[in-house]
């Protein structure tokens, strides 16, 4: 299905839209996707070995190396035009709330600051014992670092396996699905919860729910509409029709 007008309404006549975005938004920068067959990171490491408090726990070092290793990735990478499409969406509501999984500060580095990150982001870390966040911390040394206030072991802070989503971020992204009046789900394979039950309250509440996702997901059936495309080519594309329908609407009043 493309872009119809039916969208571009709905879109524009909305006040309250929310986000969410997965992995896929980040790929055509470069970023790994976790579930793609071939170059997934899920198909290539097992995440029970290494995105686990159990694996850090029995292998520190590796569980370090593998996360300093992704930091490089996404440090290197550079936000897409997905993400500046979502940037200037935002500009036309009071009420814009963008929800992502991903952990790779690509939506922060594009300009989006209402954000609110589910999974954590690999650009901080914290200690593993006490749970204070380090300011920095030294590659040179001994690796994983430690905690100058406990001696405890530093570790991202991204959410592993088995662990809780922080509560704040998830109450207020709960909350958004459930007053938005139009939902994007971009570029997840909506699996993963809690964060893939986001889109499903959403539409319970009323909302238009439009899914970007090359491939189908098991939320597309219960999509209103599903732009099956790269997020790069047609959030801009999108974006582009409703600010346009939004100006020339100005310009007419
Ligand atoms: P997945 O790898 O599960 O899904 C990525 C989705 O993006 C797939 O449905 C692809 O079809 C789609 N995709 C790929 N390239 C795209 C593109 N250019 N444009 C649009 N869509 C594209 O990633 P997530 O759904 O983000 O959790 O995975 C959710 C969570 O599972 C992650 O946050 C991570 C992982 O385990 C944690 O680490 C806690």
């Amino acid at each position: 299905m493309g872009i119809s007008d039916e969208l571009v309404e709905r879109l524009r006549a909305a006040e309250h839209v929310a986000v969410l975005t997965g992995a896929g938004v980040s790929a055509e920068s470069g970023v790994p996707t976790f579930r793609d067959a071939q170059t997934g990171l899920w198909a290539n490491y097992d995440p029970a070995e290494l995105a686990t408090p159990q694996a850090f726990l029995r292998n520190p070092r590796l569980v370090w190396d593998w996360y300093a290793y992704r930091r490089q990735t996404v440090e290197a990478a550079q936000p897409n035009e997905a993400h500046y499409a979502l940037v200037d969406l935002e500009q036309h509501y009071s009420d814009f709330t963008l929800i992502t999984q991903n952990i790779d500060s690509l939506h922060w580095r594009a300009g989006s600051r209402d954000l609110l990150e589910l999974h954590g982001n690999i650009s901080r870390v914290r200690c593993f014992e006490c749970a204070t966040y380090a300011p920095g911390w030294d590659e040179e040394g001994e690796l994983p670092p430690r905690c100058a206030r406990c001696g405890g072991l530093l570790r991202p802070d991204v959410v592993w396996f088995g662990e809780g989503l922080p509560d704040q971020a998830l109450r207020l992204a709960y909350e958004a699905a459930q007053r938005s009046q139009v939902f994007l789900s971009v570029g997840t394979s909506a699996i993963v919860q809690p964060a893939a039950s986001l889109p499903l309250i959403a539409r319970r509440s009323g909302a238009y729910l439009i899914e970007i996702n090359v491939e189908e997901t098991s939320l597309s059936v219960f999509a209103d509409c599903w732009l099956q495309d790269q997020a790069g080519t047609v959030l801009p594309e999108l974006v582009r029709r409703v600010i346009r329908d939004i100006q020339s609407r100005e310009e007419g009043a």
